[in-house]
C-alpha cells in the first residue's frame, strides 16, 4: 500500500488543495510556544483573514511537537516529534465538503469498512447551537444515528489555549479491536479511538477571553500519522508500524537485546523516538542546537536521555550507534522535509559533540547519584534536595528532569522547586557578571557603531563562505569599541579559518564596496538569497541591505555608505558561547 502521506496529500490535491510544505517545526514570531503542536498553528494568520498566496484550500503534512508527552514516551503510543497530515479551507468550503471528503477517504482510499466508524458532534452551548448539520452531512454519507454522539466543549471545541482561531469540531473514530463493534457508540468505550479531527473555525478567542466572529468561515482538520498508520497496519503498538519497524530492528540489533521483552522495549521506543525528534528539530533552518534555554534545552534533554537509555540498553554509547539510526531517520524523512537533506553534516555534528560532552560526564554523574542516594537512603530521606540536583546540572550534565527519572527508578524523588531557586540564583550572578562586562555597551548609532554594524554584515558572509552556508547568526551586540556575533558552528576555528575570514572582511573592505538599500516583500527578499530572519507572513516590506553584490542581509540599519569607511578589521577572539554556538569578537582599526 501506498503510505498514508502521499495517499492524503494527493487526495486532497484532487479535491483542489495546494500542498504546501510544513513549516518549520519552531513557531515563528511566536515566543510563547516553543513548538508547533497543531497543523494549523502556522497558519494562524490565514485562517484569521490573510491571503494565502496559494489560494483559499490547503493541504500539508506539518511537524509537530508536543513536549507534555516527553516524559510519556516510551509506552506504545506516545511521541514527541509527530506529524499532523491537515486540510485546510480558508474561507472556501465548509461543513458539507469537508465531511463528504473525510468520508470518502476513510472508506474508498483507506478502504476502512463504515461498521468500524463513528463520529461525534457538538452539543452547543451560548455561543453556538447545536452542531445538527454536521450530523445531518455524516447521516448522508451513510453513518448510523447510532453511531453520531453529541458532545460538550471538552470534547466537540477546538482552539489553542492561548485563544486565535477556534470553533466547534467532529471527531472521527474508529473501532480499533477483533470484536465486532457495537451498534451503539460508546465515546467512554476505550477501543473506539479517535482518528481524524474536522474543526469549523468560526471565531477568534481575544486575549480578553472574548469570541469575536470570523469574517471567514474556516475549516481545519488534522490527522496524526502515526495513529492511524498503527490503525491501518492494524497493530496496537505504533512503534511496531512500517514507520518504525525497521529503526526498532535497527535498536535490536546494536543492543543485542529483544523488543518482546518489554523493559528493553520502552528503552528501544524512548531512543527511537528521541533521535527522530533530534534529527527534526536539528534539521530546522531555525538553526537550534542544544544549549541550557528554550528549544535548545529540550534539544539537549532529548539527546541525553537518549544516550542514558542506549547505556541502559548496554549499547556502547562511545560508538557510532546515534549517527546509524539518525542517517535511517534522513532516509526516511528527507523527502517530505528537504531541509534534512541541507543540514545532515550539522546534523551528525551537533550530535556528536553533545555526545561526547555527556558521555564523558555520564558514568561520573551516575556514580555520584548512587553515592548520594545511598546516603540518603540510609538516613530515611527521600527526597533529593535541590542544592544536590543542581549539583548534577551543573557538574555532569544531568537535566533535572533525568535526575528525577533516575530518584524515580529507587522509588526517591527530588525538589524541582529547590533545584530552581538555585539555578535561577545561578542565573543571576552570571547575569550580574555579564552586565558589569558590558556596560559600555549600549546601542547607539554613533559614527563608530554604525560601522561596527556594516563590518557584522562582512563577517556575516565571509563566515558563510569560509564555513559553509549552515552558518547563520545567533546573536550580534555591537559599540562603539567593539563587534559581538554569534553564530551556529559546531567546533572551534582554525587559524587559517579566522585568517581566511578576516582576509576577506578586509579584502571587501578595500573593494570600496557601496552600500545600498532597497525596500521588498519578505519573499522577494528570500528569493533574492537575502539572509536574515524570515518572517512568515506573505506581503510584509522589509528593508535589505546590500554591500555590493557581496552580501544581502534583511536588516533596519542604519549602516555605512562604503565599506572604505571602515578601517582594518582584526579578529580579538573566537570562543565556545554554547555547544555548537560560536561567539567573534572583533575590531576595526583605524
Ligand atoms: N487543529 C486541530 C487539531 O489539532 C485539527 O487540525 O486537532
Amino acid at each position: 500500500m501506498k503510505n498514508l502521506k502521499d495517499l492524503y496529500l494527493n487526495f486532497f490535491e484532487s479535491k483542489g488543495h495546494k500542498i504546501i510544505p510544513s513549516a518549520s517545526v519552531i513557531p515563528e514570531n511566536d515566543p510563547t510556544c516553543l513548538f508547533n503542536t497543531a497543523g494549523m498553528q502556522p497558519l494562524i494568520p490565514y485562517l484569521l483573514g490573510e491571503k494565502h498566496p496559494l489560494g483559499t484550500r490547503l493541504t500539508d503534512v506539518q511537524k509537530c511537537f508536543r513536549l507534555t508527552d516527553l516524559d510519556e514516551v516510551g509506552d506504545k503510543t506516545h511521541h514527541t516529534f509527530f506529524e499532523m497530515l491537515g486540510n485546510w479551507s480558508l474561507g472556501d468550503y465548509f461543513k458539507k465538503e469537508s465531511i463528504a471528503w473525510s468520508f470518502e477517504f476513510l472508506t474508498k482510499e483507506l478502504n476502512i469498512p463504515i461498521e468500524k466508524l463513528a463520529v461525534t458532534v457538538f452539543r452547543g452551548n451560548d455561543l453556538v447551537d447545536a452542531d445538527n448539520e454536521s450530523a445531518e452531512y455524516w447521516m448522508e454519507q451513510g453513518i448510523p444515528k447510532e453511531r453520531i454522539a453529541f458532545l460538550g466543549e471538552e470534547d466537540n471545541w477546538w482552539g489553542v489555549a492561548t485563544g486565535g482561531p477556534c470553533g466547534s469540531d467532529t471527531e472521527i473514530f474508529y473501532w480499533r479491536s477483533e470484536e465486532e463493534a457495537p451498534i451503539v457508540f460508546d465515546p467512554e468505550d476505550k477501543r473506539w479511538v479517535e482518528i481524524w479531527n474536522n474543526v469549523f473555525m468560526q471565531y477568534n478567542k481575544t486575549a480578553e477571553d472574548k469570541y469575536e466572529s470570523l469574517e471567514q468561515k474556516n475549516v481545519d482538520t488534522g490527522m496524526g500519522v502515526e495513529r492511524t498508520t498503527a490503525i491501518l497496519e492494524n497493530v496496537d503498538d505504533n512503534y511496531k508500524t512500517s514507520i518504525w519497524k525497521d529503526i526498532i530492528g535497527k535498536i535490536e540489533d546494536i543492543s543485542n537485546k529483544s523488543y518482546e521483552n518489554e523493559n528493553d522495549a520502552r528503552c528501544m521506543r524512548i531512543i527511537a523516538d528521541h533521535i527522530r525528534a533530534v534529527v527534526i528539530i536539528t534539521a530546522d533552518d531555525a538553526n537550534i542546537v542544544p544549549s541550557n534555554t528554550d528549544q535548545g534545552y529540550i534539544l539537549r534533554r532529548l539527546i541525553r536521555r537518549m544516550i542514558r537509555y542506549a547505556k541502559k540498553l548496554e549499547i556502547d554509547i562511545n560508538s557510532d550507534f546515534d549517527i546509524e539510526l539518525a542517517k535511517m531517520i534522513f532516509k526516511k524523512y528527507s523527502k517530505y522535509y528537504p531541509e534534512i537533506d541541507r543540514n545532515k553534516d550539522r546534523i551528525i555534528e551537533v550530535l556528536t559533540l553533545e555526545k561526547n560532552k555527556f558521555s564523558r560526564t555520564l558514568e561520573k554523574g551516575i556514580k555520584e547519584f548512587q553515592k548520594i542516594t545511598e546516603i540518603l537512603k540510609k538516613q530515611n530521606i527521600n527526597t533529593i534536595n535541590g542544592k544536590t540536583v543542581f549539583r548534577l546540572y551543573d557538574t555532569f550534565g544531568f537535566p533535572p528532569e533525568m535526575t528525577g527519572e533516575f530518584a524515580g527508578e529507587i522509588g526517591m524523588d527530588i525538589d524541582m522547586e529547590g533545584f530552581k531557586k538555585h539555578f535561577n540564583e545561578h542565573q543571576e550572578k552570571s547575569r550580574a557578571g555579564a552586565t558589569e562586562k558590558f556596560k559600555g555597551g549600549l546601542s547607539d548609532h554613533s559614527e563608530s557603531n554604525i560601522k561596527y554594524h556594516t563590518a557584522t554584515h562582512l563577517l556575516h558572509q565571509a563566515l558563510k563562505d569560509v564555513l559553509g552556508n549552515d552558518v547563520n547568526q545567533k546573536g550580534s551586540n555591537i559599540n562603539s569599541e567593539r563587534l559581538r556575533f554569534d553564530f551556529s558552528y559546531p567546533s572551534k576555528l582554525t587559524d587559517e579559518q579566522k585568517q581566511k575570514v578576516e582576509s576577506i572582511v578586509n579584502q571587501k573592505i578595500s573593494e570600496a564596496l557601496d552600500v545600498t538599500v532597497e525596500e521588498m516583500t519578505v519573499e522577494e527578499a528570500k528569493q533574492k538569497g537575502a539572509v536574515g530572519l524570515f518572517t512568515n507572513k506573505y506581503g510584509d516590506i522589509v528593508k535589505v541591505y546590500s554591500i555590493g553584490d557581496y552580501s544581502k542581509e534583511i536588516c533596519g540599519g542604519p549602516h555605512v555608505k562604503n565599506t572604505s569607511e571602515l578601517g582594518i578589521f582584526k579578529i580579538k577572539k573566537e570562543e565556545a558561547v554554547g555547544a555548537g554556538v560560536r561567539r567573534i569578537k572583533a575590531v576595526l582599526e583605524i
